[in-house]
């Protein structure tokens, strides 16, 4: 299966809106440390169901906000969820931006970018449709150092790159961002069950699960074009 026809078919079970709920618990500290002025045109890359220019349109100030992902049926169904005429969901490939050269003022990315076939060329794409002084916020679940999440490649049967931080960090640098932070986004929502009800369907051990969320969380990088 490729990315496209995967998340087609999450699309088409409605299962977008899920997505979105567990992602949501790290994704809106995520947001909320962009550093957005009044009228900035944002970009979610790979939106899936389109939160992220919601929320910044709402109440990050956002003057536009676009979300681009490469399954119709994510987009058709983001479209659907607003009214908002300053809110656009486009079709498109992380490598070929549909945006002019410096016409985004700060992108965000939840759980997507690693989907990439080229994450370098999708770091240079950004390079050039961020203005001097943007930023990309870039969370990701899917990483070396969480262990805990090793096994998602082959479980969906598709070839996704997993880099640790160090890497990130490097890669942003090659494609010509400064980094400007790296964090750890611990998520503290997500309901761990009481010891007795170890081993659960998707847990050994109650350990592993507050490793996997508490701690690893979210992996943030934030490079700044300068
Ligand atoms: C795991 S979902 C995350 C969606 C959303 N950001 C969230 O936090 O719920 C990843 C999304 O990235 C999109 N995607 C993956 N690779 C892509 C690519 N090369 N170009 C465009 N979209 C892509 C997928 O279609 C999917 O909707």
């Amino acid at each position: 299966m490729s990315v496209r026809e995967e998340f087609d078919a999450w699309a088409a079970a409605g299962r977008d809106r899920g997505m979105e709920r567990r992602h949501w618990h790290t994704a809106k500290e995520i947001l909320s440390r962009m550093p957005l002025e009044n009228g900035d045109t944002v970009l979610d890359l790979g939106c899936g169901s389109g939160y992220a220019a919601r929320a910044l349109r709402e109440a990050g100030g956002a003057g536009r906000a676009y979300g681009v992902d490469g399954s119709p049926a994510m987009v058709e169904n983001a479209s659907s969820y607003t009214n908002d005429d300053r809110i656009g969901y486009l079709v498109g490939d992380f490598e070929h931006l549909p945006f002019a050269a410096d016409s985004v003022d700060h992108c965000f990315s939840m759980e997507a970018f690693y989907y990439a076939r080229s994450p370098e060329a999708t770091l240079q794409e950004l390079d050039r449709v961020i203005r001097s002084g943007g930023t990309f916020y870039c969370g990701v679940n899917y990483y070396e150092e969480n262990v805990h999440s090793h096994s998602w490649g082959s479980d969906m049967e598709l070839e996704l790159t997993r880099w640790d931080a160090e890497r990130y960090r490097r890669a942003f640098r090659e494609a010509g961002f400064h980094v400007a932070e790296q964090d750890n986004i611990p998520d503290r929502k997500t309901e761990i069950p009481p010891e007795e009800e170890f081993p659960t369907e998707n847990w050994e051990r109650r350990e592993e699960m507050v490793e996997r969320y508490r701690e690893y969380g979210t992996l943030l990088t934030v490079g700044v074009v300068p």
